[in-house]
């Protein structure tokens, strides 16, 4: 029997990295669903059409390496409010939660659209500004030239189309339990949904 931890939640708010801590520490795979419209959006940026991108995405499309930086997200939620593209991802990411060794997949929908009945739902946020400087500190890192006001700019905006459009937009479920990370070191943050999950499975 498959059991499946859902996450959603704005940039930059820790879902990747509690996602990637929860698979690890109970067996489960983990399925960054962003990746996927972060690859669409690539694709178009090449000059392709989103539809068909969406329709013929490769394991190799995922495996890019310019799909972290700014560019490569924004690209991505201006292809994730098209309703076709969206719907062209849906059973690859429904039979990935099918895992039999169970799955996390985070991203802004999963609650709410790919996996309603899942065990486990959770929606992590901070306020904008700490995400925003999470990120920044990642992208300078990962030696990005970026600037912090450009960041915040690009959280925002981000986060306002992901919230505003009209399919699947980000909202959190209402069974969703919020974890709200802004005063949360990401240890804390891990244990806190550790818990959740082990509580779920019964241990
Ligand atoms: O997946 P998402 O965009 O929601 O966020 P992430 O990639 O997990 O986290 C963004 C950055 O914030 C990473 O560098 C995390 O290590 C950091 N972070 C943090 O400093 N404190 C937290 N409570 C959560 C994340
Ligand atoms: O890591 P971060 O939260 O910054 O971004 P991401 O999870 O890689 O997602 C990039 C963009 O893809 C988001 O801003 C959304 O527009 C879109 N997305 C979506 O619409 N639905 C999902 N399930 C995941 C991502």
């Amino acid at each position: 029997m498959s059991f499946t931890v859902a996450i959603d939640g704005p940039a930059a708010s820790g879902k990747g990295t509690i996602s990637r801590a929860l698979a690890a520490r109970f067996g489960m795979r983990h399925l960054d669903t962003g990746l996927l419209y972060r690859a669409v959006g690539a694709r178009v940026d090449a000059g392709e059409e989103a539809i068909a991108a969406a329709r013929t995405l490769t394991p190799e499309d995922l495996a890019r390496d310019d799909l972290r930086g700014p560019a490569a997200a924004s690209a991505a939620s201006r292809v994730a409010v098209i309703p076709e593209v969206r719907a062209a991802l849906l059973d690859f990411q429904r039979s990935f939660a099918r895992a039999p060794e169970g799955a996390v997949l985070d991203g802004r929908d999963i609650c709410t659209v790919i996996c309603p009945d899942a065990e486990v739902k959770l929606y992590v946020t901070a306020a904008p500004e700490i995400r925003a400087e999470r990120r920044y500190a990642e992208l300078v890192a990962r030696g990005m030239d970026v600037t912090r006001e450009g960041v915040l700019k690009d959280v925002l905006a981000r986060d306002a189309r992901d919230m505003g459009r009209a399919d699947a937009p980000l909202v959190a479920a209402p069974d969703a339990t919020v974890l709200d990370t802004s005063e949360m070191g990401i240890e804390e943050a891990v244990a806190a949904a550790v818990d959740l999950v082990a509580r779920a499975r019964g241990g």
